[in-house]
């Protein structure tokens, strides 16, 4: 599955690519149906939301369940990758984002880039962030949300939030982001089941509080040339994994074989 020209030139204006319907129900249904398991697992990569307790995230999933390690060699997520980076690519991180209905609560703003560079060590934002929506993503159910173009506009300071939430993100701050949403405005990422969406390192956004009746799951993969692989070795391995074998492309129905 190669992106069209179009394509590439809108990832490269807004930062990031909605595609809808490149995985089917079928396949979603099955990525679907190995969470509950793996949410009761007791793994420590299963995080919990700190006020519900219900799994906020759960990473390391290639490593835990036989068809996420599939999913992480789909050619419908490697090859647009491979195409936008053009060299050898190795899995930094694999997880599911949960919001449950009622009580998925919030991701701060931030870029990804300040969390890899600040607690990884990643030279340079060049990291590719490739989600499948496991369920519709509406306006309600807690969406990212992108400052479009955010990634052009220059690197913006960082800080460490260890409060807000059960999962200790880099942020940014409300002035920055109200001098970028005044630039370009706040768009949400949403779409229905089996949509992807492709996003740079150093695109700004953010995901509300779920408070409607609906569940919210998201698949993400980061990619991350192999050339421009983590120096610092803080985190978890299920945060940033350390095998750096390049990620080769299964052939397109691997999820059902
Ligand atoms: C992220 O920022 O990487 C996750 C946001 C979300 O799952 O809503
Ligand atoms: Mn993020």
């Amino acid at each position: 599955m190669q992106l069209s020209a179009a394509q590439l030139s809108e990832l490269r204006r807004s930062g990031f690519l909605i595609l809808p319907g490149l995985f089917s129900e079928t396949d979603v249904e099955l990525l679907h149906s190995r969470l509950p398991t793996l949410f009761a697992d007791g793994d420590p990569s299963n995080i919990e939301e700190r006020s519900s307790g219900q799994v906020r995230t759960s990473m390391g999933l290639h490593l835990r369940d036989d068809l996420y390690a599939r999913l992480v060699q789909h050619p419908r997520l490697f090859t647009p990758a491979q195409q936008i980076l053009c060299e050898p690519l190795y899995i930094q991180q694999v997880k599911v984002n949960v919001k449950v209905a009622f009580s998925g609560e919030v991701w701060q703003w931030h870029y990804d880039f300040a969390t890899h560079r600040e607690e990884d060590g990643v030279p340079r934002p060049l990291a590719l962030n490739l989600h499948v929506f496991l369920e519709d993503v509406t306006e309600f159910n807690g969406p990212l949300w992108f400052i479009p173009g955010s990634h052009l506009l220059g690197e913006h300071p960082a800080s460490l939030d260890t409060s807000t939430t059960s999962y200790p993100l880099w942020v940014v701050d409300d002035t920055t982001i109200t001098d970028l949403a005044r630039r370009n405005g706040i768009v949400s990422a949403i779409g229905r089941k089996g949509t992807v969406l492709i996003f740079h390192d150093t695109l700004v956004h953010a995901s509300p509080n779920n408070m409607s009746p609906w569940d919210r799951t998201i698949f993400s993969l980061i990619l991350n040339p192999v050339s421009n692989a983590y120096t610092k070795i803080a985190r978890p391995d299920y945060k940033h994994h350390r095998d750096l074998t390049p990620v080769v492309a299964l052939p397109d129905d691997c999820l059902a074989v």
